[in-house]
């Protein structure tokens, strides 16, 4: 069921918790002033909220958030409405302590922080279905309701006796008899024969650690118990309320490594939501990396949410100003606000939304970025940063109708291929670094402005004229079937070092690498060197020589013609790059992990045969400007954002508007430190 989105505007709003301020009606006024005078447009309600809404078992308060639903309408701002079940009421863990989740050690939590209920309670499952559904009947006839916010960052897991029994339930629904569990988990070794379903428990440091099977077939169960929990929770929603659409905030891309949210397989879960929405948190300004380093990343994570639906998705969490849980909190530097927020709407976000609307008065969050902060004030840099972005996305009003361009680029990402790299004992701990590869391989593009989605293995491959595929270490042989086929028919695919070792099951191939592989790359990989951090080998290629490290695969060419040889060691003169013509396209395979300059040059050249660089109406003189491209069948928008301190010049190279001031734009545009400029050729 897919219910979308309509919307004839950009949202701009975040969430909002008057329930901390319900004996301050003034307070509450002056917000919703406040809220007019920063265009804000939306308001994210009941986050938290279930002990206010259902101060006692059974009794129900809904008279505050009726107030604020008025106040909402009067001024014709959008609500989005969370169902409470981030965190629950003191009385409900301690009249049904089952509610509360066992860690992998069987230690029941005592009450307290949030996001850490059991996903298979049944008195839990029951409790939030039934103040969802006093939701729903409340709330689902108001004209403000734009959404349903489902929970708040689901993750963690849960060792309680019902969540192992579920999860032997889910092992036998898929293996059906124990000897396929045992065959899959490969449990001869060490004696682990499974003789009774009874004996199977998920992964504990008091138990089993060390089956790779089982710890995958873990993740995966806790995605689908997540999932389960998700659809219990909207059910009485999408009976009373079928046409409200349904989201729930992910996450991903926080310090230090911008990395996706590792908990919950999210290419699964986007399938049971309207719409992605995510919580966006970059650490600008920190001391190890640039600003347009850091853009890269974010930009990454962003085409990562879009792609999971390959649509539009919003931003339902990020900051004004700083954050209090970074190691460091900086403030955004001047245009630094402007510059984020706009770059989530370059690559199809419909929003730009925030925690929080107005600061806590107390307790953990009292310190964290807000738009009203404890001084009450509108004369605040994050006040003023957040009027000037709730101008702007009104002036881009006529491109909420677009979508960012479609990528001829893509880069393939798994989950299943996460967990199990990460899991395996070889290789090394410290360097594998999946989704650092992911980023090092997409920086090219980014800084060419070419677009790129993320896919999954399911995903259709033939629209895109190049598929990279890094580090596909779980791959079933169905997908390397489809690579191969996707090649044959013209499409381009890079391949890297460690693809292709182990099936579904995490069970190493036998016989030598997946013959599909073979044939496409025309090659096989005897073996992979895996170096010390200040260990090197040097490459040869493009006449030029470029420093190796962490992996180098040794290679027997079969078909594949060299692109390049490793210098050093006693695989001195084989071939560590190369290239293999296949049907009517190509497949390369980079044996060895390199340093960015060597992609680069690699993917200039691919760049250069496939003209993958857009035609663009603008001209840059540096990477660390960025140009996504917004557009529908009529009408283009052209996000050039400034990641850099330093101010620089662009150059229209045809007429266009500039689509904040809607006055016809100079050839020459100055683009100061953070800047953000938007050209159209819209005639709206
Ligand atoms: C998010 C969370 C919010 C708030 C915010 C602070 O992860 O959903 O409730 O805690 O972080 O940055």
């Amino acid at each position: 069921m897919s219910n979308p989105l309509k919307l004839t505007h950009f949202l701009h709003g975040g969430d909002y918790n008057p329930d901390q301020w319900l004996d301050h009606p003034e307070i509450i006024d002056r917000d919703f002033h406040l809220f007019q005078q920063a265009h804000l447009n939306s308001i994210t309600l009941g986050v938290f909220s279930w002990a206010k809404l259902e101060p006692s078992e059974g009794h129900y308060d809904f008279s505050w958030l009726d107030d604020i639903f008025d106040r909402a309408e009067a001024q014709g701002t959008h609500v989005i409405l969370a169902t409470p079940s981030g965190a629950r009421p003191r009385w409900l863990a301690e009249k049904y302590p089952e509610v509360l989740r066992v860690d992998d050690h069987g230690q029941r939590q005592h009450f307290g922080e949030r996001h850490n209920h059991c996903y298979t309670s049944p008195i839990y499952r029951e409790k939030v279905q039934t103040i969802n559904r006093k939701s729903a009947e409340r709330y689902g006839h108001r004209k403000s309701l734009l959404m349903w916010h489902i929970s708040n960052e689901y993750g963690g897991q849960c060792f309680c006796d019902l969540c192992q029994a579920a999860f032997r339930d889910w092992l036998k629904t898929k293996y059906h008899s124990l000897d396929c569990l045992n065959h899959a988990y490969w449990s001869s070794f060490w004696s682990h024969t499974y003789t009774s379903w009874d004996q199977v428990e998920a992964p504990s440091p008091l138990g089993d650690q060390s089956v790779t099977g089982l710890n995958l077939d873990w993740h995966r169960f806790v995605t689908d118990r997540t999932i389960d929990f998700f659809e219990n929770e909207i059910k009485p929603l999408r009976e009373l309320t079928p046409n409200i659409p349904v989201t729930t905030n992910f996450m991903g891309g926080n310090p230090p490594e911008s990395h996706v949210f590792t908990d919950l397989d999210y290419q699964k879960f986007a399938e049971h939501v309207d719409i992605v929405s995510w919580d966006s948190y970059p650490n600008w300004s920190n001391d190890y990396e640039s600003t347009a380093q850091l853009a890269m990343k974010t930009a990454l994570m962003n085409d990562e949410m879009r792609s999971l639906k390959h649509d539009n998705y919003l931003i339902m969490e990020s900051t004004p100003s700083q954050v209090n849980w970074h190691p460091y909190n900086r403030s955004k530097r001047p245009g630094m606000h402007e510059m984020g927020s706009l770059q989530q709407i370059a690559h199809g976000s419909d929003s730009v939304m925030y925690f929080q609307l107005h600061q806590s008065r107390g307790a953990s969050e009292m310190f964290h970025g807000a738009v009203i902060t404890n001084n009450l004030s509108d004369q605040t840099r994050a006040f003023k940063d957040v009027t000037t972005v709730g101008h702007d996305l009104q002036q881009l009003t006529g491109a909420v109708a677009t979508h960012r361009r479609d990528a001829r680029v893509a880069i393939v990402f798994d989950y299943d291929n996460m967990w199990a790299l990460d899991d395996s004992r070889n290789y090394a701990n410290a360097t594998k670094q999946y989704w650092r590869t992911i980023q090092e391989h997409y920086q090219y593009f980014w800084e060419h402005d070419i677009p790129v989605d993320i896919v999954k293995t399911s995903d259709d491959l033939t629209p895109y004229t190049l598929v990279i595929d890094p580090m596909h270490f779980l791959m079933d042989q169905a997908f390397a079937a489809k690579l191969k086929a996707y090649v044959h028919q013209g499409g381009h695919l890079v391949g890297t070092y460690i693809t292709g070792i182990v099936d579904r099951n995490d069970l190493a191939y036998q016989g030598g690498w997946l013959p599909d592989l073979q044939a496409t790359y025309g090659l096989t990989v005897q073996e992979t060197d895996t170096l010390y951090p200040h260990q090197h080998n040097t490459l040869k290629a493009f006449d030029k020589t470029y420093t190796t490290k962490d992996y180098s695969d040794l290679l027997v060419l079969d078909g594949a013609e060299p692109l390049g040889t490793y210098e050093r060691d006693f695989y001195a003169g084989t071939t560590a790059i190369s290239r293999h013509p296949l049907g009517q396209g190509a497949a390369y395979y980079l044996g060895c992990r390199t340093d960015t300059d060597f992609l680069e040059d690699f993917y200039r050249s691919l760049d250069r045969s496939l003209k993958l660089t857009p035609e663009l109406p603008l001209k840059k003189k540096t990477p660390t400007v960025s140009i996504q491209v917004r557009e529908n069948a009529t009408a283009h928008f052209y996000f050039v954002i400034n990641f850099s301190h330093q101010a620089t010049t662009i150059q229209l190279t045809q007429p266009l508007t500039d689509a904040l001031t809607h006055q016809p734009a100079d050839s020459t545009q100055e683009l100061p430190a953070y800047g953000v400029r938007v050209f159209t050729d819209s005639q709206d």
